[in-house]
């Protein structure tokens, strides 16, 4: 046995390690189930003790040698050779990353800084009830401000309709939470507009709504100020002009300064250079008892934008249209944005 252990060590010393033709079934002939080396483990086990002393040794060698042999050229050697027309050597085809939709963007961008001072984050439905979307918010039933958001009804159920603004959401938060209140909420509303590069009847707003003791005009003016200087610069000009909303009072818009450098600037701001981003006011009275808050104690704001009017001025897109078309030409221009 000692001899022909001796003899099998030579022979797999001196396989050539290039060759990889036959190594499985080299590998099958010495590792295999009823390969030589199992043989000769099973011939050990019924030697004499003697025997075993002189063999031990020289067999495991054996074992090792093959083992780091055939593993070797298993990782080294293993080439394979494909039968194939294909040219490995062109370059391969770019995997298309998607990027973040310029709306979504906007919109993370701007819950992020409310967050940072204390404002929490609220949904509500898409399809609203007339409560929600307007009676609760001092509109009821033939109140000529209806006429100001074109709704959409859902056919069979007068009472439904696509929510017009996300101050809907107000009202849900309130009927369910006491102040204080410090919320935003960001989602899509409906419209009955007709489609043009300003206009379409779906968009995307945030609401914003606080309500708490002792809340008054200066603390809305500083969380606009706030925000306005995050988003569009440290030195933007802005002014609060009179305004009306049902649920509000007083009412007022925000304007931000955008010049008047160029031809666009001038279509953009209609002449004036001044730009409306918001409405905003103090919750009204009549708001905060249709939802169950003592308004003797309580005073609190609202503000609401929209987001696609902020995404066009800060990306310089000219057609609203262009966000929901989904090209990807328009879309991957959006890459890597911070
Ligand atoms: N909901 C109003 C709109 O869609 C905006 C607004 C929100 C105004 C909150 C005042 C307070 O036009």
């Amino acid at each position: 046995m000692e001899q022909e252990i001796e003899k099998l060590k030579k022979e797999v010393l001196n396989f050539d390690e290039k060759d990889i033709s036959n190594l499985t079934e080299i590998r099958n002939r010495y590792l295999g189930k009823n390969g030589i080396l199992n043989k000769l483990f099973l011939e050990f086990k019924h030697l004499s003790i003697e025997d075993k002393k002189k063999v031990g040794a020289p067999l495991n060698e054996l074992k090792t040698i093959i083992n780091e042999k055939l593993n070797k050229n298993q990782k080294t050697n293993r080439v394979p050779k494909f039968k194939s027309n294909i040219d490995f050597t062109l370059p391969g085809v770019d995997e298309k990353i998607g990027s973040i939709h310029p709306i979504s963007h906007v919109t993370n961008k701007i819950i992020k800084m409310f967050r940072e001072v204390g404002f929490g984050l609220s949904s509500g439905p898409e399809i609203e009830d007339d409560w929600h979307n307007f009676t609760a918010l001092n509109m009821p039933e033939s109140h000529p401000a209806r006429d100001m958001q074109d709704t959409f009804f859902v056919s069979l159920q007068p009472d439904m309709m696509l929510r017009t603004h996300t101050s809907s959401v107000q009202v849900r938060y309130m009927e369910s939470n006491k102040p204080p209140i410090r919320i935003i909420s960001p989602g899509r509303v409906f419209r009955n507009e007709d489609i043009s590069a300003r206009s379409h009847c779906l968009f995307h707003q945030i609401e914003g709504l606080c309500v708490d003791e002792n809340i008054n005009f200066s603390d809305l003016k500083l969380i606009i100020k706030y925000f306005i200087n995050n988003l569009f610069g440290k030195n933007t000009k802005i002014r609060f002009r009179p305004s009306f909303f049902p649920f509000t009072e007083p009412s007022a818009e925000v304007d931000i300064f955008w010049g008047l450098n160029s031809e666009t600037d001038y279509r953009i701001t209609k002449g004036t250079g001044w730009l409306e981003i918001m409405g905003c006011g103090m919750v009204d009275p009549k708001v905060l008892k249709n939802v169950n808050i003592n308004p003797e104690k309580y005073s609190g704001y609202a503000f609401g934008m929209g987001i696609e009017r902020i995404a066009m001025l800060l990306y310089q897109i000219d057609d609203i249209r262009l966000f929901y078309e989904n090209d990807k030409r328009f879309l991957s221009q959006f890459k890597g944005l911070n």
